[in-house]
């Protein structure tokens, strides 16, 4: 064990997640407990049903975690737990959960915030990676570029103005009558049609400003799917993958134009998960020579290892937090 060695917590949206992390960057234990099989039923994630699910199974994934790492409280040098943003319910299970953890192991609390988490994620997978990077974050809950600077030094170039891309692949999924999360679903399904048969809007394509906007694009899935006669429903899955891609690429390529100086285009957070996103971003990244980075997808997706490692990064400035550091629903970073 390099030192620190810091326990993580998350729990800001729908999963559970609990890991130990060392300053070396070795990963000694990471669970994550999903609720999608909570949420199925409702095609999104319902607050309430998410806060109960992890209160009932933190406490006990946090012992998980640390009989798989084969350490105890007091080897611990900290603990690092969510405060926001996110889901206000879940987030206070995390963080009430690691404020009493690092009070009775009489370790200080570091108190992350998500979006820090998912931005320094990448130098987690890929300890070669320097500051300054540009990061898109695509998940279900945002869809952001930051220019990652430093550990606590962002500045965000542009937010979504509506739904964060991974909603509008939720929502397009349920109009498709697909189940959640829909993201895998529609690319599945998106194999088997023509990525240009539907016409689609590009929301703020060629706009000066980076911002994203997702709204639309559902609305003009949702209009498509009721035409007589009904589109195919793969041809319209793949043209909507692709307008979503050209969307993210687009508002990247106007960041990538205002960012120089960066090492690296990163991309983190679900929504990379997908192939045709991936593979669109790996080419804009090679127009501007830099290489795309993509943490692995375990690390990309919610998961408690970002949020230790975030507690890492903070830990040689000592910027520890006190015992009644507030659960935030809104954190912009
Ligand atoms: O990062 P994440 O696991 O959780 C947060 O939202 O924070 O991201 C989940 C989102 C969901 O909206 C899901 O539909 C989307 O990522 N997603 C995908 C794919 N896999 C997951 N979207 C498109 N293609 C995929 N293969
Ligand atoms: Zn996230």
């Amino acid at each position: 064990i390099v030192r620190p060695l810091v326990l993580g917590l998350e729990s800001s949206c729908d999963d559970t997640a609990a890991a130990l992390v060392d300053a070396a960057g070795t990963i000694h234990s990471s669970l994550v407990a999903g609720q999608n099989d909570d949420h199925a039923p409702y095609g999104g994630v319902v607050p309430e049903i998410a806060a109960r699910a992890h209160s009932d199974r933190l406490t006990p994934l946090v012992g998980q975690a640390l009989a798989e790492a084969g350490v105890g409280l007091a080897d611990l040098d900290a603990v690092a737990a969510t405060a926001g943003p996110g889901l206000i319910g879940g987030v206070m299970v995390g963080l009430v959960t690691g404020k009493a953890l690092a009070y009775a192991a009489g370790k200080p609390l570091i108190a992350v915030n998500h979006l820090e988490g998912h931005a320094l994620s990448p130098r987690l997978s890929e300890p070669s990676l320097d500051f300054p990077y540009l990061l898109l974050l695509v998940s279900g809950g945002h869809t952001q570029l930051l220019r990652v600077e430093g550990p606590g030094s962002y500045k965000r170039l542009a937010t979504t103005i509506d739904d964060a891309a991974g909603e509008a692949f939720d929502k397009s999924a349920k109009i498709l009558g697909l189940g959640y999360p829909g993201g895998p679903a529609i690319e599945t399904l998106a194999r088997e049609g023509d990525d240009g048969a539907v016409a689609l809007p590009r929301p703020l394509a060629g706009s000066s400003e980076p911002h994203f906007s997702f709204a639309g694009l559902k609305s003009a899935v949702l209009r498509a799917a009721n035409a007589t006669p009904p589109p195919d429903p793969a041809d319209l899955a793949a043209s909507f993958q692709r307008a979503a891609a050209d969307c993210l690429v687009d508002r990247s390529r106007k960041a990538l134009d205002a960012s120089p100086g960066v090492t690296a285009f990163v991309v983190a957070g679900g929504v990379a998960a997908n192939q045709t996103i991936r593979s669109a971003l790996t080419g804009l990244a090679s127009e501007f020579d830099l290489p795309l980075v993509a943490p692995p997808l375990a690390l990309c997706t919610d998961n408690a290892a970002m949020i230790a490692w975030a507690g890492i990064e903070r830990f040689p400035a000592g910027e520890f937090d006190g015992l009644d550091v507030p659960a935030r629903a809104r954190w912009p970073l």
